[in-house]
């Protein structure tokens, strides 16, 4: 097997990030060492510890270091200490400069209902039902990044947001979720508002006219609020979903928490440099420094890592199947516990998953990769 040499940037950030962070690097380690890989991780300042000690969320020895890293890990960013910093100041506004500067457009939220916690799900499926989607959420325009105002003073203020989008800002990343759909159930809903926002009638435009270049796969528009209640009514139905920057945050969220937990979803963020990963979760301060928040939302980041950036297809198979004997096992964060039964804390757990990763490293090694 081929041996890699990598070094991953390793900006872990505020709150439970340095906690899930830790959690995927052992994981990483434990891949390394099985497998015979090197792996280099720089540790860097982001968010509000970097604020607190260089004076800004993103610094530039970050930003550089990011850039020449062969992948990038992060945490969460924010907190109540900074919230009362302006916009442009916060931890926030660090991970957006972050992603705008790596040309990060695409971002790709699996999220899938693990077998073993069906029981937890707050929906009910259907013994031959799963929930398996996979949300793909334009990450460097839309509201996010559209031009801001605030004008007036005390009482009679206004404020203002703006959504823009270009034909090419939604057909690079509509490519993508195309591309995802024909490579799994060829099923593809894109997410809009067309009745009423001039930006989303655009977006279903260019959408639509992408579809003739994949008519292998089915494509639907639905409107967001229609979106948010099929999901919760019947998310077995969807595939890949396509969304704005926007619309992506709020519905990734609602499908993780179909799924039992905001800590179990990974993402990825692509565009033209070094990719990012990223758990969906945020910086939750009030879990912070106590060693239960789940890791596996992170741990499932670093298998990503390893497939799409380092084309290493047996080792994240690997750590995915890991996770998922951990939990088959009963081995259960605070956060997906039943009620009344005993939970294990982020450490613990990314020990189960390193522990059972080590036992089949070792299998396949004897056996054959084939196991
Ligand atoms: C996410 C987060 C971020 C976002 C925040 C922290 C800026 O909620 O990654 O989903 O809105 O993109
Ligand atoms: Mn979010």
């Amino acid at each position: 097997m081929t041996r890699v040499n990598k070094t991953i940037a390793v900006v872990s950030g505020d709150g439970i990030g340095p906690e899930v962070i830790r959690a995927a690097i052992s994981i990483l380690e434990e891949c390394a060492s099985a497998f015979g890989h090197s792996f280099e991780f720089i540790e860097l300042p982001f968010g509000g510890i970097a604020i607190d000690r260089c004076g800004e969320p993103l610094p530039a020895e970050t930003l550089n270091a990011c850039r020449k890293a062969d992948a990038v890990l992060l945490g969460a960013v924010g907190g109540a200490k900074w919230d009362s910093q302006p916009l442009t100041g916060r931890p926030e506004a660090g991970l957006l400069t972050l992603r705008k500067e790596l040309g990060l457009y695409i971002n790709l939220r699996p999220v899938k209902l693990f077998d073993s916690l069906r029981a937890i799900s707050p929906v009910r499926l259907n013994e031959d039902e799963m929930i398996d989607l996979e949300i793909v959420r334009e990450l460097a325009g839309g509201i996010y990044f559209g031009p801001r105002q605030i004008s007036g003073t005390e009482a009679s203020e206004t404020a203002s947001d703006t959504e823009i989008y270009s034909t090419k800002e939604i057909e690079r990343v509509a490519v993508y979720a195309f591309q995802r759909a024909t490579a799994r159930r060829k099923r593809l809903v894109s997410i809009d508002k067309a009745n009423v926002l001039a930006s989303s009638g655009l977006w279903r435009k260019t959408v639509e006219r992408l579809a003739r270049d994949f008519s292998e796969v089915k494509l639907e528009s639905f409107y967001v609020d229609n979106a948010a209640m099929q999901l919760v009514l019947r998310p077995a139905q969807f595939d890949v979903m396509l969304t704005s920057n926007m619309f992506g945050d709020i519905l990734s969220d609602e499908a993780a928490g179909l799924a039992g937990s905001i800590g179990l979803i990974p993402s990825m963020s692509l565009g033209n440099g070094t990719a990012l990963y990223e758990p969906i979760h945020g910086s939750a301060p009030q879990l912070a420094g106590k060693n239960s928040a789940n890791p596996i939302g992170a741990i499932l980041c670093a298998a990503m890592l390893l497939r799409e950036s380092f084309g290493l297809h047996h080792e994240a198979a690997a750590v995915e199947k890991a996770v998922d004997h951990a939990l088959a096992a009963g081995f259960r964060t605070p956060d997906i516990a039943r009620e009344g039964s005993r939970a294990i804390s982020c450490s613990e757990m990314a020990g189960r998953v390193a522990a059972v990763l080590a036992e089949s490293t070792m299998e396949a090694e004897k056996y054959g990769w084939g196991v």
